[in-house]
């Protein structure tokens, strides 16, 4: 990659979003969520993890040999099996990865029964292997931001000797902070030999709500390589939010000088799309794509983006597929909503008709948390039939 200032962005919502517990996808599901990321312009899609299960060796594959643009990638631990595993899966995509981890902090270590020298010995065998079978080849340090900072140096070099292209510094369970998201960066990239010949990637869990922030952090420290989830799905608290990362960048271009390759408008319908076949709802006021993310209820807020938007948004609806009206009718709005709702309705009334509609509509909206379209036909039919 020579452009410094593209990030580009990693999608694991059907490897690392499918592992949340109950968001289990079917093979056909995860081949429409592979066809729709690739056309909102994701760079690298991780497809799953195809040592896990015939199902996911088979959607790996297939997403493979659906991809049109998109880099597709599989997981696989340190060991021969799972990478030869997971070559035979993505080998059939035009541009395929094999993603290799280990889990090298002191807990992971004591669990793989393997001591430093013995990893890093672990680490460039498999690295190696890995890079015999495909060009492109990322190696993560599982639980990087728990590991001694000395040893994570080394494993990064021995994983870029071996011959990694990018290299991930995940926050497994999302214990960073921005500070220290951004110093380890900039530590890797300052110490290890070899750091600016490679991709460094961000991977972060929201188990403190600051996935987001940690990987934007990560990014003004050097890392080029974001790793999210559609919704933020993911394990426990899930991962870093796709949309959130993507939109920052966006409207902050004056603080963030990066761009992605991202398709905007293309979010909300992957995002409904996700949480159809995840089953995860999304949350009313998840930012960006909570359906309550662009809707207006007080007099004073309504009264405001009527007039101009820019008061009370920092972002269009459109920018990310929204077309619906971003005005919610309820006990909180004002005259100058609901003219302009009953207007978007095929209402054009006179001040003295609106005063007497808008007596009878804050009765309703008293009696209801939220006033419909169906609600004000209704309304409006009652009125022309009492005239
Ligand atoms: O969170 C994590 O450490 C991971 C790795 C497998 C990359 O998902
Ligand atoms: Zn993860």
């Amino acid at each position: 990659m020579t452009d410094n200032s593209q990030v580009l962005i990693f999608d694991t919502t059907l490897r690392d979003g499918e592992q949340s517990p109950g968001a289990t996808m079917s093979h056909n599901e995860k081949l429409e969520i592979a066809g729709l990321l690739d056309e909102m312009g994701v760079d690298i899609i991780e497809a799953g993890f195809p040592i896990a299960s015939e199902g996911d060796f088979a959607a790996v594959s297939d997403i493979a040999k659906n991809a049109k643009n998109s880099v597709i990638c599989g997981l696989s631990r340190a060991n021969y099996k799972d990478i030869d595993r997971c070559w035979e899966a993505v080998k059939h995509a035009a541009r395929p990865r094999i993603h290799t981890f280990i889990g090298t902090s002191p807990s992971h270590r004591e669990i793989t029964k393997l001591n430093q020298d013995e990893m890093v010995e672990r680490i460039f065998e498999t690295v190696t292997h890995a890079r015999n079978l495909c060009e492109d080849v990322q190696w993560s340090a599982m639980d990087a931001i728990r590991t001694e900072r000395d040893y994570l140096c080394r494993v990064v070099e021995t994983a870029i000797k071996a011959g990694a292209t990018t290299i991930n510094i995940p926050d497994t369970v999302g214990y960073t902070l921005p500070d220290e998201s951004a110093e380890i960066i900039r530590m890797l990239l300052e110490k290890v030999p070899g750091a600016s010949d490679v991709i460094f990637a961000t991977h972060c869990h929201n188990d403190l709500g600051m996935a987001t922030a940690n990987s934007l952090a990560a990014v003004s420290a050097g890392a080029r390589q974001i790793e999210c989830t559609i919704n933020g799905l993911g394990e426990r608290a899930g991962n870093t939010a796709l949309e959130e990362v993507v939109m920052a960048l966006r409207v902050r271009r004056d603080l963030m000088p990066y761009q992605t390759k991202i398709d905007t408008t293309k979010i909300m319908n992957l995002s409904r799309r996700v949480s159809q076949v995840s089953g995860f709802a999304v949350q009313f006021n998840k930012a960006i794509v909570g359906k309550n993310a662009f809707l207006h209820e007080s007099g004073i807020h309504q009264d405001g983006v009527l007039k101009n938007v820019e008061t009370f948004e920092i972002m269009k609806p459109a920018d990310i597929g929204i077309t619906e009206t971003n005005i919610a009718m309820g006990k909180h709005s004002g005259r100058a909503a609901l003219r302009s709702k009953l207007k978007e309705l095929g209402y054009d009334l006179a001040d003295n008709q609106l005063q007497d509609v808008f007596v009878r509509f804050k009765a309703l909206a008293d009696r209801k948390k939220e006033v419909y379209d169906e609600d004000l036909i209704a309304l409006m039919t009652d009125s022309a039939a009492n005239t």
